[in-house]
């Protein structure tokens, strides 16, 4: 099976009731730990590159690596960029080969986040590739991501239909209060569900996609900081927050920061237990693994796309 693109997947899971993990990937085991955790519990997956992993990794070594995945499980698979903020870095990935693209304008006014979004989509459709695109700004700071707490904003549903149908775009971010990164709330978790019904019904059967949706599981936290990391504070969106979102209109939830923890909490403890070693594939076997478990939980106790393949 070819790579696929999110246009079934988000057909099923809108009249499931369910969402698709879509989890950032910048090298082999990551990759490896993500389909290993699909293949156990037959999930259809969105594998999604940012700039940044373009700019690490290489986009051809990635695009290898997914095409890999595919002939290594059968599973549906997507191979999705994250967070492209220009018509070029979307084109780039289309050529080479991409089934999914995100353009994010969201820090562009409404009419030139329309007019960006729309250019994309018509070379994206062109070229049969599904185009995301982003309404409202979420917080957060990744290395392609530099949004403040004052510079975000939440999406409003009065600009949503207009957005969609100016651009014809297959789906849709909205910030509802989450944010990128490990730090997402200060107080207690709050997030606008409100914009979320409102959005889902001025915009019935459209996919929505949720962005800074890792919940930085306490465990991981305090296995980096037993082991000489420095994460207090840290705190994230609450399962059974994300667990409604896929009830209700969001079809995509990403992922990427909790899949960093777990690398990271492996590692750390890995090396504090056997100073001594040093190969490589020593403590990058174990992080693989805990890819894997972090992913099958999301799969089946968050997402419910198990046994959607
Ligand atoms: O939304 C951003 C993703 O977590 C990717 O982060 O730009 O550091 O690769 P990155
Ligand atoms: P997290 O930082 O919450 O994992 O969000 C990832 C994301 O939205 C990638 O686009
Ligand atoms: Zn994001």
């Amino acid at each position: 099976m070819p790579l696929v693109t999110s246009t079934e997947m988000f057909k099923k899971a809108y009249a499931g009731g369910y969402a698709i993990g879509a989890f950032n990937v910048n090298n082999m085991e990551t990759i490896q730990g993500i389909v290993m955790a699909a293949k156990e519990v037959n999930a259809p997956l969105i594998l999604q590159v940012s700039s940044g992993a373009r700019k690490y990794a290489n986009p051809i070594y990635l695009k290898k690596l997914v095409e890999a995945a595919v002939e290594d499980s059968g599973l549906p698979i997507c191979l999705h960029l994250d967070h492209g903020d220009t018509f070029e870095l979307c084109k780039d990935c289309i050529d080479k080969g991409f089934t999914s693209v995100m353009i994010d304008a969201s820090s562009h006014s409404f009419a030139d986040n329309i007019k960006i979004t729309k250019n994309v989509v018509e070379y994206a459709h062109d070229h049969g590739v599904v185009v995301e695109a982003e309404l409202g700004k979420l917080a957060g700071i990744e290395d392609a991501v530099n949004v403040s707490a004052e510079d975000s904003c939440y999406t409003d549903p009065a600009q949503v239909q207009e957005f969609v149908s100016r651009t014809n775009v297959d789906s849709l971010a909205i910030a509802i209060g989450t944010s990128h990164g490990a730090y997402k709330f200060k107080g207690e978790p709050k997030l606008r569900f409100d914009i979320l019904e409102e959005v889902g019904r001025r915009l019935p059967g459209f996919p929505i996609v949720l962005h800074g949706a890792s919940s930085v599981p306490q465990y991981l936290v305090e296995q980096i900081n037993a082991y000489g990391g420095n994460m207090p504070g840290a705190r994230g969106v609450p399962e059974e927050m994300l667990r409604k979102a896929a009830s209700m209109a969001v079809c995509k939830i990403n992922i990427d920061s909790d899949l960093r923890m777990a690398v990271t909490a492996t590692i750390r403890k890995y090396f504090s237990e056997n100073p001594s070693h040093f190969d490589p594939r020593q403590y990058l076997g174990p992080a693989r693994l805990a890819v894997r478990d972090i992913v099958k939980h999301k799969i089946i106790e968050v997402l419910g796309c198990n046994d959607k393949a």
